[in-house]
């Protein structure tokens, strides 16, 4: 791979605002991919099957490409990022590899709340940051009330504002020449010795672990990565030969080295998923180094358990999440067990949309049938001399029971940033408010517009309420156009409380939640009902009840069905009648027997699949 100098960007945005489109303009500029390859905008980068289903980007890929200007043979390096507010986690790790990054935002919607967010991130990392505004080719387009919100919200000079179409192509050759021109390349390290940043990785069945790695730059030749070099880890001490190096372009490219500056990836015969750390530095056997400053961790926002259908699964189900969370760092994992649902793992994500996808692809990559549980955030219990984090309702002690010895608990509150149009200000207040939402506070998002003003609405809410319907609500209530990101803000003492579920008396521990007070009688109510309509009528009447420590907060009866299914029919259908008892003999194999009452493992499936 010749070239005289590297640059290391990123493509930043609001979710939809065309980061993959043009991810796929510039890739076709630089005659990485022919223009029918990306012919009918099918978004090369998007690869995984849940991206392509949901037009959008949920693990940030990387694509380099070479373009040549004034006889210069520049190296670029594109890491393409996810939009959504639960995949901020995979974009401060991409920027960690960049030096510049492009802010794209949609010519017609303007700023929004994750532009406003990965700005700031960009700005954290000491990014250079050129502003870009898409999509000039719609009739909507308003591109001079952008670039006086970027000027009010991010002090951008107006002048290097570039006007692009990502679909028609229109302007992306300037976007190419600010990478070059304005963004700086990778900056030389102090430390001599060579060091690489292992920023990403995935499986590969037959050649294990594939890192993604960026190698630092101090300018000596030395300082190559090549096939044959033995490495290390900083953080496990385990040592490697590198069988292969090689840039993504966009598909993996076997190449002689990666030199100083380059983001590429590397196969080293790591067997294991777990060997792989992301934010982990690779050196030279021998040399002395020091590791480089690692990722934040990712601190999980929503925790779910998830069990097999069948539970003779569980070992299968298990590898998968293993080999997935590889892909997919910010999971955390633990095992559970409940008597209802067997084994299973209590996985921990950063918001619902995560949690959702994580489910999808472990459905579609590796073909698991799986149950998820609602999902909770973690809750603190304070104790007189300790604080418990909980995260599994089970565990969440009984507060009528005066023996508990709680102080207090508290719950996750998080700063939320919404951003939608002046006419609809009053709707979102009143929606906050039912959501327990406090603080709230507004402003003017561009000054001085005459029409459709745009607000900026901040308030503290806690984390349970979003993590339910509140973005669903906020998109139907706004017709589509409020947007909405947050940040962590810490715990808030909280009247909460379990309420459990009893079929027959007997609770059923899957189906636990913590509830706050204002909520309790339409949760258990709603519930109840839910429960009513997926259980099978059993040979005896079962009341179904929602239980807050001894006090039954709502109840239905499930009326007793007749015992022999065959019954009904009539004298010489013996085939029909066996094929009765047969049915009959397969779905006892599947039943969970709560107490007497027998429940079908597909009932669950509808309980928790059921918003
Ligand atoms: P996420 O990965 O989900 O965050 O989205 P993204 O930012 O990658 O957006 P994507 O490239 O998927 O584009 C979103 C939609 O906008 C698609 O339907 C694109 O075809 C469309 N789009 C992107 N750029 C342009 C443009 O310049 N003009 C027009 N008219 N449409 C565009």
């Amino acid at each position: 791979f010749p070239c005289d100098a590297i640059r290391n960007f990123s493509i930043i945005a609001h979710i939809d605002h065309g980061k993959s489109t043009l991810a796929d303009r510039l890739l076709e500029l630089t005659g990485t991919i022919s223009k029918k390859a990306s012919g009918s905008n099918q978004q090369v980068l998007d690869k995984l099957k849940v991206e392509r289903e949901r037009g959008i980007t949920v693990k940030a890929q990387t694509a380099s490409m070479v373009y040549a200007i004034k006889s210069q043979k520049y190296l670029l390096n594109l890491i393409d990022t996810p939009g959504h507010v639960d995949f901020s986690w995979e974009v401060s790790r991409s920027l960690a590899a960049c030096q510049g990054a492009l802010l794209l935002v949609d010519a017609t919607q303007g700023v929004q709340a994750q532009s406003i967010s990965v700005y700031h991130i960009a700005q954290e990392r000491g990014l250079k940051i050129i502003p870009v505004i898409n999509k000039i080719d719609m009739p909507a387009s308003q591109p001079a009330r952008v670039i006086l919100q970027l000027e009010s919200m991010f002090g951008v000079d107006p002048v290097d504002v570039l006007q692009i179409s990502a679909k028609t192509g229109q302007g992306v050759d300037a976007v190419l020449r600010a990478v070059i021109e304005r963004i700086p390349p990778p900056s030389a390290s102090a430390e001599k010795p060579l060091k690489a940043l292992l920023f990403d990785s995935h499986y590969d069945r037959y050649r294990g672990v594939i890192s993604l790695v960026s190698i630092t730059r101090w300018g000596d030749s030395f300082l190559f990565m090549l096939t044959g070099d033995k490495i290390a880890s900083c953080h496990t001490r385990k040592k490697y030969e590198v069988q292969e190096v090689g840039v993504m372009y966009p598909e993996e490219l076997p190449t002689a080295s990666l030199r100083p500056g380059q983001v590429g990836y590397i196969a080293c015969n790591m067997k294991e998923s777990s060997e792989a750390h992301v934010g982990d530095t690779l050196y030279r056997v021998g040399a002395q180094v020091d590791p480089m400053p690692g990722f934040r961790p990712a601190k999980p926002m929503v925790y779910a358990g998830i069990f097999p259908v069948d539970t003779n699964d569980f070992i299968k189900l298990e590898e998968s999440v293993k080999r997935l969370t590889l892909t997919d760092r910010s999971v955390s994992v633990q095992r559970e067990s409940s008597s209802a649902l067997g084994q299973g793992c209590r996985l921990g994500f950063l918001g619902t949309l995560h949690m959702d996808v994580f489910r999808q692809r472990l459905e579609d990559e590796y073909d698991a049938n799986i149950i998820v549980t609602a999902p909770t955030v973690p809750y603190k219990v304070v104790y007189k001399d300790r604080t418990v984090i909980v995260s599994n309702p089970t565990e969440f002690p009984d507060l009528s029971d005066s023996s508990s010895g709680v102080k207090q608990v508290q719950e996750p509150v998080v700063k939320a940033t919404i951003i939608v149009p002046e006419d609809h200000l009053g709707e979102m207040m009143k929606l906050c408010f039912a959501h327990r939402a406090e603080d709230l506070d507004h402003r003017y998002l561009d000054a001085g517009a005459t029409k459709s003003a745009r607000i900026i609405l901040t308030c503290t809410i806690p984390l349970s309420e979003i993590v339910t319907d509140f973005f669903d609500k906020l998109k139907s209530k706004s017709s589509g156009y409020a947007s909405f990101d947050y940040e962590d803000a810490g715990y808030r003492r909280s009247d909460l409380s379990k309420m459990v579920f009893l079929l027959n008396g007997k609770q059923v521990d899957a189906l636990a939640l913590i509830v706050h007070r204002s909520g309790q009688q339409e949760v258990g109510r709603t519930w109840v009902k839910k429960l009513h309509k997926v259980i099978p009528r059993q040979l005896f009447e079962v009341p179904i009840q929602a239980a807050i420590g001894k006090q039954i907060i709502a109840r239905e009866t499930l009326k007793a069905m007749r015992a022999d299914v065959t019954a009904g029919l009539y004298g010489g259908h013996y085939e029909r009648k066996m094929k009765h008892l047969e049915n009959q003999k397969e779905s006892k194999r599947r039943m969970k027997r709560i107490g007497s009452v027998d429940l079908p493992q597909e009932a669950f499936f509808d309980i928790l699949s059921t918003k």
